[in-house]
């Protein structure tokens, strides 16, 4: 017998092709990556997809302001503050705690945050819903290796809300020194962007790293961001060092923790 899995569309072009066609409902899918890659606006897209196809979207903003993610999605012509008028679409600002509504959050506590979550998916009603938390990283900012145990603990209380998630986190490895990996263990997907600079310009690129239940494509792809329309993703590339070399602290950290285990190990 054939198990069919539905997927969402991410609403990004040319990405959907990658991983059959969309990411399984019910995943939890880390998007990863250095800043500026184009993570905030891969989510933006999954969210406004999310309205396009009659989904009810939560997103969760700790970077930047509400208003902040409404204006970045209006250059692609996507209206999320109408979304929000219509009740389809409620943006939970951790970042601007001073305002004290009813979605905003007065500290980057986990606990706190899939609260508000649970609270604005009743709100919204029944359904199957789009979660984004943009970003997972911020709540494990000053003590990273709660990564981990911070990502299973959302998971886990987030399951049975129906939400297909996406969760940021900055890095892909979070707890620096100890050579761990946090998000990327728990979550069923990893989608991770890249940057390099060739010739003087800034490329970016996108790998999808792992995505449960789907023969995914291997290669990493060229991504550009558009102005008016948004992120679309070109072709695939050659893998060349430069364009995935780590940021140098990062891969200095990882070399420091891999001398120190050496040590150690008798
Ligand atoms: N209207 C636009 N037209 C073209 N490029 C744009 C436009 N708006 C944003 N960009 C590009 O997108 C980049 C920001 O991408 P994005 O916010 O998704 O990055 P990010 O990975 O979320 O970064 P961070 O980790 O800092 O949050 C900008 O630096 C700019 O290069
Ligand atoms: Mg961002």
């Amino acid at each position: 017998m054939a198990y069919s899995v539905e997927r969402l569309k991410t609403g990004v072009d040319g990405f959907d092709e990658l991983i059959a066609g969309g990411i399984p409902r019910g995943f939890f899918v880390a998007v990863v990556g250095e800043p500026g890659t184009g993570k905030t606006i891969f989510c933006i897209h999954f969210a406004w997809q999310g309205i396009l196809d009659g989904d009810k979207v939560i997103y969760v903003t700790t970077e930047e302001s509400r208003e902040s993610i409404i204006r970045q999605a209006a250059m692609f012509g996507m209206d999320f503050a109408g979304a929000v008028d219509r009740g389809r679409m409620i943006i939970i600002d951790a970042l601007m705690k001073s305002r004290g509504d009813e979605w905003s959050l007065q500290e980057l506590d986990l606990e706190e945050m899939i609260e508000k979550v649970i609270a604005a998916k009743k709100a919204l009603g029944y359904g199957r819903a789009r979660l984004i938390i943009d970003s997972m990283s911020a709540f494990w900012l000053d003590k990273p290796a709660m990564a981990r145990k911070y990502s299973y603990t959302a998971k886990r209380l987030l399951y049975r809300w129906d939400f297909t998630t996406l969760a940021v986190s900055q890095y892909a490895i979070t707890t620096g020194e100890a050579f761990g990996w946090g998000i990327e263990h728990v979550a069923d997907g990893i989608i991770r962007f890249r940057r390099s600079i060739r010739k003087g310009v800034l490329r970016r690129y996108v790998l999808v790293e792992k995505m449960r239940q789907t023969p995914h494509d291997l290669r990493m792809h060229a991504v550009e961001i558009v102005d008016g329309k948004g992120m679309i993703v070109t072709g695939p590339v050659k893998y060349r060092r430069e364009d995935v070399a780590l940021p140098k602290h990062v891969m200095d950290r990882i070399l420091r923790a891999l001398k120190d285990a050496d040590r150690e190990t008798p």
